[in-house]
């Protein structure tokens, strides 16, 4: 995730920019650029690694006067954090700003290099730069150029790209990645989101897939991509509030993130399978089928929420691949003397890679021999760069303390590489693969539907955000689910909560159970549905209020709970996903209800970087 912005108007074009960009920094900070037209209409480029203040105080002394320019701030997915992997790239006179993630760049930049082209970084989108110029040598028109070299490029995009031998025009398109246009008097902007420019103008268009915009100072015109044909478009009149712009609309970082997980989740799938072949390109996970066919044994080591991964990913490796896994919490590991045998495997979870306990973990494992996967959502951080292999989740930054959208990525991942070690080792056919991926392809919808839910959560929330405290019950693969749901309450709601394997509650925890006591049971449709109803009917004989999270068309669930939510139905290994949604919205409700800072809850960090 990343943000672009682009100005043709009165004003001086680079601090409009600087401004954009800063009111998008919450979608990635780790390098950014501005390109602009000088006073003899060449194209110039000024990018650094960093956050956007170091570009801003970089290029102040060089007082640039332009009307017309690009901006860009990074979140790496392809190439480390540097200058040269900040955009706006350059092929000859053609010069752009990408956010998305292309996913046939390899063999178009193999191509692309076949035929001469110099690459200057390790950017997936420095081939779209490069196709764009090629096409453009062939006399066509910019637009033209633009139009055909996207006919070969697989992905999502959103792009504003700028060509020297027509200043003053942006060329703007998008495909799966945001794009909005702001239209002022006499002036344009586009941007990946609405803050952007709202400081300028409130009049926006948003922008669908296929569409290109061509702007000039004197209007702007739009046209279906491939067919050319005019498109109209309606004006929306924003009224947000700055701040609430910067989280799109929503009231909080958590909410957004929470609601932007079917973009998340699509991007950590892309170009990481091909499903007619049946594989998992392995190279995502810098890693050898090779490699995988030896390994005997994997420790999963994480914290927190990520450690709530490393349980489900238990599940999903024994279950599918036959490999003995064990899970341990890092500060744990490093201080057990962990007994690592010949060919094992560590798999370190960590949405911020930056923390103190899992590299600690990570470096003994290190230390021990053994080598490390990170599976992480920050490129360039200490696990991904100290790591053996890294499979880089592609939710963009996250934001709110309490950790959602990077928990269903790393799921995600955790499914990719089951598969991989699965295929790797001959436990899976090609059938059984397919079968996999087509359920992996549905789930960003399939998750876009369970956000459906949000108002029924919201009734249940009001009901209980008084509670002192709460017990969550899941089994098998969604046990996990229960102690995420708990830990999620607890760390911004402040109401004590527990998560049990719903077979263990007769041992201790029923004890609790009175009139006062909600239970929140994960109850999907799987083989051990009817001993978790027997669980709730425990429950509620004592007294207990149960709410039941269950796939829809299991209406058995309703006589054993006063609430229901509804999911909709996946697989075994995607159940979790699913079922964390309505979870992080009621720990989210509940907090909003008494009052709780959802995004900044008190005595924690986002990323806790001390031991
Ligand atoms: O960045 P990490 O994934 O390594 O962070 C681990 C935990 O600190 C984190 O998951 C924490 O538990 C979250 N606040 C939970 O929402």
């Amino acid at each position: 995730m990343c943000g672009i912005v682009g100005y043709v108007g009165k004003r001086n074009a680079v601090p409009v920019l600087i401004n954009g960009l800063k009111r998008l920094e919450y979608r990635g900070y780790d390098s950014a650029g501005v390109a602009f037209f000088d006073r003899d209409n060449r194209i110039g480029v000024r990018r650094c690694a960093g956050k956007i203040k170091d570009l801003e105080s970089s290029i102040k002394r060089e007082k640039i006067k332009s009307f017309t320019g690009l901006g860009h701030t990074r979140w790496a997915t392809h190439g480390r954090p540097s200058e040269e992997n900040a955009h706006p790239h350059r092929a000859g006179g053609i010069v752009l700003v990408h956010n998305g993630i292309i996913e046939n760049y390899f063999e178009l930049r193999e191509d692309l290099k076949r035929k001469g082209h110099v690459f200057t970084s390790e950017t997936d989108t420095e081939v779209i730069c490069h196709l764009i110029h090629s096409y453009s040598k062939d006399g066509r028109s910019f637009e033209d150029a633009v139009r055909e070299a996207l006919k070969h490029v697989e992905g999502a995009y959103a792009l504003g790209v700028i060509n020297e031998k027509e200043p003053d025009k942006i060329l703007a398109v998008k495909k799966d990645s945001p794009l909005v246009m702001g239209l002022g008097d006499g002036e344009f902007f586009i941007a990946s989101d609405i803050p952007a420019f709202l400081k300028y103008t409130r009049d926006v268009m948003i922008l669908e897939n296929n569409e290109l915009v061509s702007i000039t100072g004197k209007g702007v015109s739009i046209s279906n991509l491939a067919t050319k044909k005019p498109v109209k478009k309606e004006i929306t009149k924003i009224t947000w509030s700055p701040t609430m712009a910067e989280k799109g609309g929503y009231r909080h970082f958590m909410l957004k993130e929470i609601f932007e997980q079917p973009r998340a989740i699509a991007d950590t799938i892309r170009g990481r399978i091909s499903p007619e072949k049946g594989v998992v390109n392995l190279e995502e996970f810098s890693m050898k089928a090779k490699d995988l066919e030896k390994l005997s044994k994997i420790f999963l080591v994480a914290c927190g929420t990520s450690w709530h991964s490393a349980l489900i990913g238990k599940y999903m490796i024994e279950n599918m691949a036959k490999v003995p896994c064990e899970v341990d919490i890092a500060s744990e590991f490093r201080y057990r003397n962990p007994i690592i045998p010949k060919n094992s495997f560590i798999i370190v979870i960590t949405q911020s890679g930056e923390t103190a306990d899992t590299i600690a973990a990570q470096r003994e494992a290190q230390k021990l021999g053994a080598k490390v996967l990170s599976i992480c959502n920050v490129v360039g951080s200490t696990s991904a760069r100290e790591a053996d292999s890294v499979f880089y989740t592609h939710s963009g930054p996250e934001i709110g303390v309490a950790s959602t959208k990077a928990f269903t990525t790393q799921l995600t991942g955790l499914y990719l590489f089951s598969i991989a070690l699965a295929k790797a080792k001959g436990i899976l056919n090609k059938r059984e693969i397919k079968e996999l991926f087509s359920e992996l392809l549905q789930l960003p919808e399939k998750v876009e539907k369970a956000l459906h839910i949000n108002a029924q959560v919201l009734k249940i929330a009001r009901k209980f955000s008084q509670v002192h405290d709460f017990l969550y019950l899941g089994r098998g693969i969604n046990y996990p689910i229960a102690l995420e749901g708990a830990l999620k309450l607890k760390e911004i709601s402040y109401i004590h909560a527990e998560g049990y394997p719903a077979g263990e509650m007769k041992h201790g925890p029923i004890a609790l159970i009175d009139n006062n006591m909600p239970v929140l049971a994960l109850a999907p449709d799987d083989k051990v549905l009817e001993k978790i109803l027997s669980n709730m009917e425990e429950a509620k004989s004592r007294g207990g209020k149960v709410i039941a999270v269950a796939t829809e068309g299991s209406t058995k669930v309703l006589a054993h709970a006063s609430d229901v939510l509804f999911m909709p139905k996946t697989n075994y290994y995607l159940t979790p996903i699913i079922f964390s949604i309505p979870l992080h919205l009621l720990a989210y409700h509940v907090a909003v209800l008494r009052k709780c800072n959802v995004d900044q809850p008190r005595n924690l960090a986002k990323s806790v970087t001390v031991e």
